[in-house]
């Protein structure tokens, strides 16, 4: 399966000047990558500067939208606007999100679902807490996970959804997952997706490690069977950083 990196941007950077910068660095770098597909997540607002796919080989996304198409809701952003701007994935459901803006299950599910009917694709993250993994929890945290935010999705559909697994505890923090704990998390949402879609499904459902991931640890990370890429916040906004961890795809 060919892997997939996905850089997230998050709140970053703040002037138009700086983003055009970083897009053109990292469309640059990214340009001989053919190990894998590289999709870059910048903010709304500089979604609208950036080359599309075909003019400048980039893969657009964005880092959030919402499920209704239109109407009074003042602020918010919606998955039809996106495909209009020819983005072609989406994230839902960073715990970001789920923390900071109080982002349940149930709405994660609704813009999953409106993202798909928009033929956008849909990155779906999931992950436990370091009280939820050091309590036991990390495996009813991620079925609750998939089981509520994937509801009512179709099998066919699936082919348009990528999972990342992102342990809250390794976000930001320096401290990456081991390989072993990744490998371990992989596998059990792969049997997670296998249950409900099938093992056919499950092995061509791609999944990504999300949390810390920089150009030091990524290869032994992304070498693991059942890791298909890599979802990268901090590092993604170095591009030499950021193209190192490309070049660690298998
Ligand atoms: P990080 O963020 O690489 O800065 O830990 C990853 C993410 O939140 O997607």
């Amino acid at each position: 399966m060919k892997n997939l990196i996905v850089a997230n941007w998050k709140l970053n950077p703040i002037s138009q000047k700086e983003a055009k910068t970083l897009l053109d660095k990292t469309k640059r770098g990214i340009k001989n990558i053919k190990n894998a597909d590289v999709v870059v997540c910048p903010p709304f607002v500089w979604l609208a500067v950036a080359p599309k796919r075909g003019k400048g080989g980039f893969i657009m996304g964005a880092q959030n939208c919402f499920w209704e198409e239109k109407g009074a809701f003042t602020g918010e952003i919606s998955a039809l606007m996106l495909a209009d701007l020819k983005i072609n994935y989406v994230i839902i459901g960073h715990s970001e999100r789920r923390k900071y803006f109080n982002e349940t299950d149930e709405q994660i599910n609704k813009k999953i679902k409106k993202s798909l009917s928009a033929k956008l694709k849909p990155i779906l993250c999931v992950g436990e807490t370091a009280e939820e993994r050091d309590s036991n929890k990390r495996a009813e945290v991620l079925e609750r996970q998939i089981t509520e935010d994937l509801k009512g999705v179709k099998k066919e559909e699936m082919k348009n959804i990528v999972i990342a697994y992102e342990p809250v505890w390794a976000i930001g923090t320096g401290v990456t997952a081991s390989p072993e704990q990744a490998k371990e998390m992989h596998d059990y949402i792969r049997s997670l997706i296998a249950e409900r879609y099938g093992k056919d499904i499950a092995d061509k459902t791609i999944i990504l490690y999300g949390g810390s991931c920089n150009s030091k640890n990524a290869k032994e990370i992304f070498a693991q069977e059942g890791v298909d890429g890599g979802l990268i916040g901090g590092a993604s906004l170095i591009p030499e950083e950021f193209l190192a961890i490309c070049k660690a795809a298998k």
